[in-house]
């Protein structure tokens, strides 16, 4: 028998729990709301227009998702969602403040514009999601970021998303420390190369298949894989785990370059 402990009877699911999803229109969002309402969680669907979330329409098992749209840089927009799950469900458990944009192309010929846009919706968007859901979560709540593994490291022509990725974990983990004596949890999911509209500019070109033979696994992610990850993070199954930044990347971050991955070996680089 255990040392009088017992594996809580709690559900280590988010059966029940309400959960607010930004950049749902899309990719990693769409799955992770697909996810979660398929651990019988009550979703918001936070986008930018109503056009972005039409998706739902298509997916009768997913009537009951909140739709707001907006920009995650407008403070309207964080309030409006948490309002509408407060609304909805009567609290908020989670919150995955997951929108994010990137632009391409090296320091030199990038704009401030550029820069600004990058900051805008990828650093000052999550830190209005974090003051507009902490606001009125309670202890047991957590809070997943959607930050990258180009958080982790560099990557040629992604100055500004380097930038503001790195800036999101580091928020994770400083926020984390800010409300841990509150029982809530912050963390951050960092995906490698995974399918979506982001990446579809290099889906089928050579830079596509030379970033999947970078992954360990040989492969990108697909969207649910991250959402997975971002749904055991909004989960209590995660209660011990704050101010982490998980890399979810085929073991991209494992490997320090020097060697041929197993993926370059299976396209065929020796
Ligand atoms: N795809 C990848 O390889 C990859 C890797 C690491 C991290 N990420 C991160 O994952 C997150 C999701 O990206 P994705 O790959 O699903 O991309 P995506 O382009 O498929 O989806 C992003 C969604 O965010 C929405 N969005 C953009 N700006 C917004 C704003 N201001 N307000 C509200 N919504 C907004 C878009 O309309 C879109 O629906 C982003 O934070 C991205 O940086 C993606």
């Amino acid at each position: 028998m255990s040392d009088g402990w017992r594996v809580p009877a709690r559900a280590t699911t988010n059966a029940g729990r309400s959960i607010v999803v930004t950049g749902a229109g899309s990719g990693i969002g769409q799955a992770t709301v697909q996810v979660l309402a398929g651990q019988g969680a009550n979703v918001v669907a936070v986008d930018l227009t109503p056009e972005s979330l039409a998706w739902l329409d298509e997916a009768p098992e997913l009537a009951g998702v909140v739709r707001v749209s907006g920009s995650v840089t407008d403070e309207s927009t964080n309030a409006e969602m948490v309002a509408a799950a407060v609304k909805a469900f009567g609290r908020l458990d989670a919150v995955a403040l997951n929108a994010g944009i990137v632009v391409l192309g090296d320091i030199t010929r990038g704009s401030i514009d550029d820069y600004d846009r990058v900051m805008d919706v990828n650093v000052r968007g999550v830190v209005l999601g974090l003051k507009a859901a902490l606001a009125v979560m309670e202890a047991g709540s957590s809070v997943v970021i959607t930050g990258s593994i180009s958080g982790l490291g560099g990557d040629s022509g992604l100055w500004a998303y380097n930038a503001a990725k790195a800036a999101v974990v580091n928020l994770a983990r400083s926020v984390a420390l800010d409300v841990a004596h509150r029982n809530i949890r912050v963390n951050a999911v960092c995906p490698g190369a995974t399918h979506s509209a982001m990446t579809a500019g290099v889906q089928g070109h050579q830079q596509g298949q030379a970033m999947a033979a970078r992954v360990p696994l040989g492969r990108f992610a697909q969207p649910w894989e991250i959402g997975e990850v971002i749904a055991f993070l909004a989960s209590p199954a995660s209660s011990h785990v704050t101010g982490v930044a998980i890399p979810v990347d085929g073991g991209t971050m494992a490997d320090n370059g020097q060697w041929a991955t197993y993926g370059a070996r299976a396209a065929g680089f020796q």
